[in-house]
Parts: structure tokens; sequence; C-alpha cells
């Protein structure tokens, strides 16, 4: 398997990504060589349950604040949302629910069959990478977008949030780092051909895949919580609404609330080069205004266009 992959991975063009990090192309997307590894190890060995729930996004899109979301959503009865015992005031989202990407790449085939049910995992892949099995089951997929031109703003700053010894980091300056983004050369990108796959997908299969965006969350949090609940088939009763569980959740997984918890601010469960607070700098909508130039929002935005023009997708 090794060697095949090997094989594999010296055929595929190569490029230095948005973050200056070498990447390859496979099948229309860009990956590091380990996730492009793990990746092709999940496709194989992982075996869909009926009722799993594949949290799909672009990293930057907001991956951090879904997991919170949809864990909150479906543990509701069995942990008090504002209670002591709620996992999400000690652990953190990654955590809780981790990437498929991350599971298989510390194990080819782990055994995951003892997770309980629903068991959640995020991942950053594209449709089409999704295992088999996951598309023949009964899962649900929930995919996050974000105006490209904030996540291109995030991840910049998530760069400089990284420390500076990573070999595979060197430095790069925004101009070009602007340049290979737009060109789609980032982690898991283009990130407008990834949404378009799930985008169609939630269409042609929408009992399947819920499309969600950034932009629509911080609008109105208490109605995507609702459109979550009700594609997990777990829809709010009355008796929660009047409640005030939704409010609860929407509480509880803030961008204000979650990024001052100690959990949060402190220490490096996920990756061992990046601090959990990176991945909570501001959560707002439209901070690429600090950020880009007005020559870069045009280019960005025409590419944009160009991309999503007869989709239906709209930013
Ligand atoms: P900014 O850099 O624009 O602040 P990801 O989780 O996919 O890595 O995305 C990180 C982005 O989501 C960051 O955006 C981060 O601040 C924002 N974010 C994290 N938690 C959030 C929350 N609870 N509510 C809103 N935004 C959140």
């Amino acid at each position: 398997e090794s060697n095949e992959f090997q094989k594999l991975l010296l055929s595929l063009p190569k490029e230095r990504g948005a973050m200056n990090q070498p990447l390859n192309l496979y099948k229309g997307f860009w990956y590091r060589s380990h996730a492009l590894e793990s990746v092709m190890a999940f496709q194989r060995h992982f075996q869909a349950q009926d009722s799993d729930i594949i949290l799909a996004t672009a990293p930057k899109a907001g991956t951090t604040w879904l997991k919170s979301l949809v864990f909150a959503v479906t543990h509701r009865s069995q942990y008090r949302i504002t209670g002591q015992n709620n996992l999400l005031l000690t652990t953190t989202p990654h955590e809780v629910v981790p990437f498929l990407e991350e599971i298989y790449n510390h194990n080819k085939s782990p055994d995951l069959t003892s997770t309980p049910s629903p068991r959640i995992f995020g991942t950053h892949v594209p449709y089409t990478m999704l295992p088999e099995s996951v598309k023949a089951s009964k899962c649900k997929i929930i995919y996050l977008f974000r105006n490209p031109k904030d996540i291109f703003v995030s991840m910049w700053h998530f760069g400089r949030m990284l420390p500076k010894d990573i070999p595979s980091l060197q430095p790069i300056t925004i101009e070009e780092s602007f340049e290979r983004f737009c060109k789609g050369i980032s982690l898991f990108g283009p990130c407008w051909d990834q949404a378009l796959e799930y985008w169609k997908r939630s269409i042609e299969k929408p009992e399947e895949v819920l499309f969600l965006k950034y932009e629509e969350l911080k609008e109105d949090i208490n109605k995507q919580l609702k459109r979550i609940a009700e594609h997990l088939g777990c829809p709010f009763s009355y008796k929660e609404e009047n409640a005030e569980v939704i409010e609860d959740i929407a509480k509880l997984c803030s961008f204000q609330h979650l990024s001052n918890l100690e959990v949060n601010k402190t220490g490096k469960d996920l990756f061992p080069q990046v601090e959990n607070r990176a991945f909570f700098r501001k959560g707002l909508v439209g901070d690429w205004k600090s950020t880009l130039t007005p020559s870069m929002v045009e280019t960005l935005d025409w590419m944009v266009e160009q991309k999503l023009h007869d989709s239906g997708l709209t930013l």
C-alpha cells in the first residue's frame, strides 16, 4: 500500500501553496502528501454507519464552530447544555469531533466500531473523495461554506500564528500567498471547486448534504441550528424551543464563549505545531476589509464570480 502510494505521489504535479507548504495535485485538488495518504487510507478502510455525521469544510471556513454546534445539537439530551459536565467546556471542538484525515494519519486502519453513535467526523476533502461507504449509506453530511475572501484572510493570519520553525512553512509575502490562493493552490483547494461539489450534491440529494454558509450562521444562528437539527433527524421540540435550548446551544458555541474557555486558550491538543487558540481569531464576517487591497478584492471577486456563475451558489 505504501509503495503504491509513493509511486502515485511521484507522478503528481507539485507546487508550493498559499501557506508555502509543498502540495500535490490529485484529481483537481491540492493536498499535503501525508494528508493525501490518510485520505487514501480512509477511502479504502472507512466503514460508514447510517448514523454517522460528516462535517465537511475548507480549512478556515469555520470548521471549529461547526464541530461544536453539531456536537452540542446531537448531545443535547446527554449533557445539560449549560451543565458543568458538558464536554465542550473542557475539550477542544477538534478533539470532540476529530478529522478523518487525522485519525487515519496515525493509524491506517483504526477500529472505530466502538465509537458511540452518532459518530461525528470532520473532513476537508471534496465530495468526490469521500469513501464509497459514506455515499452508499444514510450518513448525514453538513458542508460549511464561507466567503473565500474571509477564508484567505483567516488563513493568512493563521499562518502568522504558527511557529516560525516549521521547515515546510517558509516565509511568504501576502502578495505571493494571495496569488497562489487565487489559482486555487491552497490546502484542499480550490475552495470554490470544493464548495461547488457539495452544493451540487445538496441540490441533487438534500437529505444527504446540508449546505450552510458561515455568513448565514452569523446572521441568524437560531434559524441555522434548526436546519442542522432537522437535517440530522433530531428537530427541536416545542418544549425545547420554549426552554430556550436553541439559544443555549448558540451561546455555548459562540465565539465569545468558546474562545474564552481555558481549554481553547491554552495547549496544543490537536496538532503538535498549532496552539488551540489559533483556531479563534476574530470570528467576524467581512474582516477581509482589514487585510486585502482593493485590487486583491477585485481579483478574487472576479475569480469566484467566474467559478460560481452558473451554479446558483451565491456568496
Ligand atoms: P477568523 O480568522 O476570520 O477569525 P476553522 O475552524 O475552519 O479553522 O476556521 C477558523 C475561523 O473560524 C477563524 O476565523 C475563527 O476565528 C472562526 N471561528 C472559530 N470559532 C468560531 C465561533 N465559535 N464562531 C464564529 N467564528 C468562529
